[in-house]
């Protein structure tokens, strides 16, 4: 089937390249002309196991294609998809300002029926905000063309996005009845283009237009909100030498709660948990509702990346260097968004603190979000050269495995502040150096 992209960043790209590796034709589009010409030679502009790999392969079938202009890539098409960004906007509130640019434009551009896909995380009755504003531009027109709006949640995560996509856990669609697009019949066209995965035996779920865009939002408060109520723990434990690792093993072997997204730390960022959090409590008070458990999710997470911050503060005596390892929000993304390295390191260096740092993918786009002074290093031991403290913001394989007795020679200092857990304090401790994790 011949499908259309619109927005090729981490979930446009990554889906185009895996429709196309099922065997689809598919055609990218980007309003960034150098990410366009980027792609176009083959080079992924994001950093994600397996994408590059699969882009190549698409283009040198000739099932993969980009463009700049939403004209050359609609002919033919009968699905058209919207991956755009829907970054957090004023009050908090998703900023939908590019979804209803592409449905517009696309309304005004199209020759032929087509079901638009809206794939980008959006509050729910944006869909059928799509399909007034589609259906007015239609109507200017004079056309009597069908564009259906239908809502396609996507899941993935960054860092697993390839596997992900072609081997979710379930996919959501959501579309509503309405006469005047019976004989588009997008339930048969969304079948036909997930038959790959779905023979695959993966579920794929139809429900209404407004419930798919709820899905979304309930599936990743509730995610947060797991992450946050282990963070919520580590204070106590801290205060009473409990240990949150004990704790979360516990309580994650019931089978009710399983073991996922139990592990404490410096809280979430990234992309989508801290903006679709705060998007799903701004819907709601437009609705007039309170969600209370979304609220303290937000604040619980805010709280634990400053107490983090207090205790490296409270523990460094004098102006200090530190050496810092991970800048990404996660391992296996060069993502910045959102990520807590960026606020730990501005309190570090506005508290006159001195800071090397390297991250595996992550420092070409940490640059311009970073205090100009930090210095960034070739490798991780090049960043504890003479530093007094080390600080692990990102738990990257290559750190979990690093020579601990080694990195003890090359500091100066003793001090290890573990943002993520990632080491056995007694370990840590045996190599002489001085252990801070988080709830241990
Ligand atoms: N990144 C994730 O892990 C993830 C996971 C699930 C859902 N989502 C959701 O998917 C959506 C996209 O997220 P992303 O991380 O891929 O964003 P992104 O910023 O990486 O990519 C968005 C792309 O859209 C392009 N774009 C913007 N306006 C455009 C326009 N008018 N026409 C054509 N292209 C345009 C941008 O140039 C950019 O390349 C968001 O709603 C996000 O919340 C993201």
């Amino acid at each position: 089937m011949k499908i259309a992209i619109v927005g090729t960043g981490y979930v446009g790209l990554v889906s185009a390249a895996c429709f196309a590796e099922l065997g689809h034709e598919v055609i990218g589009v980007d309003i960034d002309a150098a990410k366009v010409a980027m792609l176009k030679q083959g080079k992924s502009p994001i950093y994600e196991p397996g994408l590059e790999e699969l882009l190549r392969s698409g283009l040198k079938s000739g099932r993969l294609s980009f463009t700049t202009k939403l004209a050359d890539a609609l002919p033919g098409t009968k699905i058209l998809f919207s991956a755009v960004a829907t970054p957090e906007g004023e009050g908090h509130r998703a900023d939908l300002r590019a979804v209803f640019a592409v449905s517009e434009t696309v309304a005004q551009t199209v020759d032929h029926d087509l079901v638009f896909v809206n794939k980008s995380t959006v509050p729910v009755g944006t869909g059928a905000e799509c399909q007034k504003r589609i259906d007015i531009v239609l109507k200017k027109r004079t056309s009597s063309l069908s564009v259906q709006v239908v809502s396609n949640p996507e899941f993935l995560r960054e860092g697993m996005a390839v596997p992900d996509t072609m081997m979710p856990d379930r996919i959501v669609v959501g579309l509503n009845d309405d006469p005047r697009f019976k004989k588009l019949n997008a339930k048969a066209l969304l079948e036909e283009l997930y038959r790959p995965i779905t023979r695959a035996n993966k579920p794929l779920l139809f429900m209404g237009r407004e419930s798919a865009e709820v899905v979304k939002y309930a599936s990743n408060a509730f995610l947060a909100t797991k992450i946050s109520f282990i963070n919520m723990l580590t204070e106590l434990c801290e205060k009473t030498g409990a240990n949150i690792r004990d704790i979360a093993t516990g309580m994650g072997l019931d089978n009710r709660i399983g073991p996922k997204f139990l592990h404490a730390g410096i809280g979430y960022g990234g992309s989508c948990f801290p903006k679709d959090v705060k998007a799903l409590l701004a819907t709601a008070k437009e609705h007039g509702l309170s969600m209370p458990i979304v609220e303290a999710t937000d604040k619980v997470n805010q709280k634990q990346r400053e107490r983090f911050i207090a205790k490296i503060l409270k523990t460094l005596s004098k102006k200090s260097h530190i050496g810092v390892w991970g800048l990404s929000f996660k391992p296996k993304t060069d993502d910045m968004r959102e990520a807590p390295s960026i606020d730990v390191i501005a309190a570090l260096t506005k508290a006159g603190h001195t800071v090397s740092a390297f991250d595996p993918v992550a420092m070409d786009r940490a640059k311009p979000l970073l205090p100009k002074k930090v210095t960034y290093t070739k490798d991780a031991i090049d960043a504890v050269k003479k530093a007094d403290a080390l600080l692990v913001l990102t738990e990257w394989d290559i750190f979990r495995g690093a020579d601990l007795g080694e990195v003890k020679k090359t500091m100066k200092g003793t001090l290890l502040f573990d943002g993520r857990n990632m080491y056995e304090p007694e370990e840590v401790e045996r190599e002489g150096l001085q252990y801070f994790g988080i709830g241990l």
